[in-house]
């Protein structure tokens, strides 16, 4: 067990928060949901066919007696649901029919419970992709007061103990904004930092990535980042951030020494900021497979209440960890 995530665990069992789970007939799921009930990590709400989930709950094994479900339809909340919805989205077309239709699925039902704090937070995308479980979260839920955009983190283990801090950094955005200008990728860094230090008790030491070290080279990408970390340092004066910075300058200190010296990241940067989601999205996923290390997201940020997504190809321990994170992101 990383020791990120006992500590994230220990929480989320003191906090009893309400997670949704709307794949509830998906195996991994049941498997994630009857240890989470089992060991107090939360309170379980599966959403779908309440037959379909009980028969593939048998089939395999797995005991979800006490555990709540949810069957959209059926449901008290469901006209309501319906309401607020059509009421949110009939200026995008939407007609009330078009709503009826799209809160039966359990992803939207399950982001409206989230939305009327009829649940604490929903963790989604074993069998669905990032897009469909965030789409309705950006719909309904959107951002939270005073944050311009959602953005996600992966929170990295290394073996190398001497990088970041003890072998823990954050890398974003890997996962959700394909293209930040450099407004929202001063957010990103914000919002990054914010994760750094609610999860995993770090100070924030920024790197915003490039290209190019300080002026080694020229091009809009590189403008780019140069002007995130302007506005990354006007919005939170306090962090400390640095760029525009390549990766070996970023964590590299004899790196750093030659190319940015005096910098109060380079060398010892614990977050990692990519300029765009190819560098990100590949970045994470080279450091998982080829470093070998232990990647614990993407963890949502910036949601007014917490949505999860997670990796189609996850293990049960994978939701379990999102699930206490979602708690914890709840609280
Ligand atoms: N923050 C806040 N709001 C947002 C964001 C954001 N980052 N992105 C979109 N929105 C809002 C829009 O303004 C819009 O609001 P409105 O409908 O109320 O006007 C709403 O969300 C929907 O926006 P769309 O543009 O219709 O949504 P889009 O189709 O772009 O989907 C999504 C957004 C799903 C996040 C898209 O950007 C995407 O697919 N990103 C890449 C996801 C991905 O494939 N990641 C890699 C795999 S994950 C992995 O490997 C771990």
């Amino acid at each position: 067990m990383s020791s990120v995530m006992d500590r994230i665990l220990k929480f989320a069992k003191n906090s009893r928060k309400k997670i949704a789970l709307p794949e509830a007939s998906e195996e991994r799921n049941l498997k994630a949901a009857e240890f989470s009930h089992k060991n107090g990590i939360a309170e379980i709400i599966l959403i779908g066919n309440e037959e379909e989930i009980r028969n593939k709950a048998s089939e395999i094994n797995v005991n979800i007696s006490g555990i709540k479900i949810i069957e959209p339809q059926k449901s008290e909340f469901f006209e309501s649901y319906v309401e607020y919805f059509f009421n949110l989205r009939k200026s995008k077309g939407i007609t009330y029919e078009n709503a009826k239709d799209m809160i039966i699925d359990p992803v939207y039902f399950g982001t409206m419970m989230v939305k009327m704090k009829d649940a604490d937070g929903m963790v989604s995308g074993a069998i669905h992709s990032t897009g469909d479980l965030l789409r309705p979260a950006l719909q309904i839920i959107k951002t939270a007061p005073g944050i311009s955009i959602v953005s996600s983190c992966f929170i990295m283990e290394l073996q190398d103990k001497t990088l970041g801090d003890n072998g823990i950094m954050l890398f974003a955005d890997c996962a959700i904004n394909p293209n930040p200008n450099a407004e929202e990728l001063a957010s990103i860094a914000v919002a990054t930092a914010s994760t750094a230090k609610s999860l995993c008790k770090i100070e924030p030491r920024i790197a915003m990535l490039s290209f190019s070290t300080k002026g080694s080279a020229e091009h809009e990408f590189v403008t780019k980042v140069r002007e995130a970390t302007k506005l990354a340092k006007e919005k939170a004066p306090d962090l400390l951030i640095d760029g525009e910075l390549q990766l070996d300058a970023a964590i590299i200190p004899e790196v750093a020494k030659l190319k940015a010296p005096g910098s109060s990241v380079a060398g010892k940067a614990n977050i990692l900021i990519f300029p765009e989601l190819q560098s990100g999205n590949i970045g994470y996923k080279l450091v998982q497979r080829i470093a070998k290390a232990n990647c614990i997201g993407p963890v949502s940020q910036g949601f007014a209440a917490p949505v999860n997504d997670l990796s189609r190809g996850c293990s049960v321990e994978d939701i379990i960890n999102v699930i206490a994170i979602t708690a914890l992101q709840a609280e």
